[in-house]
């Protein structure tokens, strides 16, 4: 009698742990997964449209569906790594050489970028480019490239300030934007392979300033900090792309909580997991943020509900959640992984995926660059492309 108690309450106990529904929730989902293989091989097609369509020294910046128009840019547009990134991406889902022969042909007209020490954009541009080709096949000329690169953009730090320069202002000012945050991914790499730990140390300190100056108390933040070059203070808390000074712009919000997911990865520093989760529950919580989860450009954007959705900030996002709920406990992971989930599959849908062979080659619709500044409103953005793929290789590769 004792045994069949004690056998009755060991299925309960099983039955119990197979229904929980954090359990069920983490693992990855494989209706999404084959939805993602299928994203995958149409992606692939995609750009080889899009590739067909670059001229030979140009990088795609966008497409316009009602005029068939692409913009290209050159090589030190802040976009300039996420063509690259996208088909290494897709390169490891497929195994298509062409996408790897394509990626190598790219990386050599972007690799003067190196040198380049007037922007802040190097860490989108060279790590996602080449440190995607480094991880996925280690080079000493890749290493020697990204090394180049995080040596650049130190050049940008100012140690009175406590952060590295974004946007050259005018006389006097030091403008320092949250996208700033995602740059440092580079540095913690430099320190890594070349023992020098000067990279993290300004990443550290970069990071530091920004996660005391750059939000609000509701953990939104502010999209521009103009800062006294000589003397660190703060003169101005503003916004450039987003709808007001006082406003949560969607894609800086999705930046800052992916910059301080990555801070907590490459330092442990609980402090830099708190903010990330702080970032996560304003964004998760917020009023405006419609139930399919992809933002509207701005959270306070004028015109709610008929506001422009952004799938870039959709995308990020994502990518950000599906790291983040690796790092936290089983019911923020599940609520995480649940909103990254649905933003994954809404686009997957028709209203943000092109069709294959529209869109210019481009594998999302509807991002929103600068709405304020009339560029590139409504269009498909390589970031929002990029992020995507990235968003569903780590749902995918998460442990079962
Ligand atoms: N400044 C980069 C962005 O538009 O997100």
């Amino acid at each position: 009698m004792k045994t069949c108690w004690y056998i009755l309450f060991s299925l309960i106990v099983i039955g119990l742990s197979c229904h929980s529904p954090n359990k069920l929730s983490n693992s990855p989902k494989s209706g999404l997964v084959k939805t993602f293989d299928q994203n995958f091989a149409d992606a692939a097609a995609q750009y080889k449209v899009l590739g067909k369509n670059l001229p030979a020294d140009k990088f795609p910046r966008t497409f316009y569906p009602a005029t068939g128009k692409y913009e290209f840019s050159n090589s030190a547009w802040w976009c300039s790594g996420f063509y690259p990134g996208t088909l290494l991406y897709l390169y490891e889902e497929t195994k298509d050489q062409s996408l790897l022969t394509e990626a190598e042909r790219i990386l050599k007209v972007l690799e003067k970028e190196k040198n380049n020490t007037s922007t802040h954009d190097l860490g989108f541009m060279m790590f996602c480019s080449f440190g995607n080709a480094n991880r996925i096949a280690p080079k000493p000329e890749y290493k020697d490239i990204l090394l180049t690169s995080a040596r650049s953009l130190i050049t940008r730090f100012n140690p009175k300030v406590g952060c590295i320069k974004s946007w050259d202002g005018k006389p006097g000012e030091f403008l320092v934007i949250i996208d700033n945050m995602m740059n440092l991914e580079l540095l913690f790499w430099a320190t890594r392979v070349s023992g020098d730990s000067t990279f993290y140390k300004v990443a550290v300190t970069h990071a530091e300033t920004t996660m005391k100056n750059h939000f609000r108390p509701d953990y939104s933040s502010y999209h521009v900090i103009n800062y006294n070059s000589e003397t660190g203070a703060i003169q101005q808390k503003r916004t450039a792309q987003g709808a007001a000074d006082e406003s949560a712009w969607a894609r800086g919000q999705a930046w800052g909580l992916y910059g301080f997911t990555v801070m907590y990865r490459e330092t442990k520093d609980p402090k830099y997991l708190d903010q990330a989760k702080h970032i996560a529950e304003f964004l998760l919580n917020h009023p405006n943020l419609p139930a399919d989860k992809i933002p509207y450009w701005d959270f306070n954007a004028p015109g709610i509900p008929n506001a422009l959705r952004d799938a870039s900030a959709g995308s990020i996002m994502a990518a950000a959640l599906i790291e983040l709920a690796d790092y936290v406990d089983a019911n923020s992971s599940a609520k995480y992984l649940k909103t990254a989930e649905t933003q994954l599959q809404t686009l997957s849908n028709s209203t943000y995926k092109a069709a294959p062979g529209t869109n210019g080659g481009f594998i999302l619709q509807h991002g929103v660059g600068h709405l304020p500044g009339k560029s590139e409103v409504d269009v498909p953005l390589t970031y929002g492309d990029y992020y995507f793929i990235e968003a569903m290789i780590r749902y995918k590769n998460r442990k079962r």
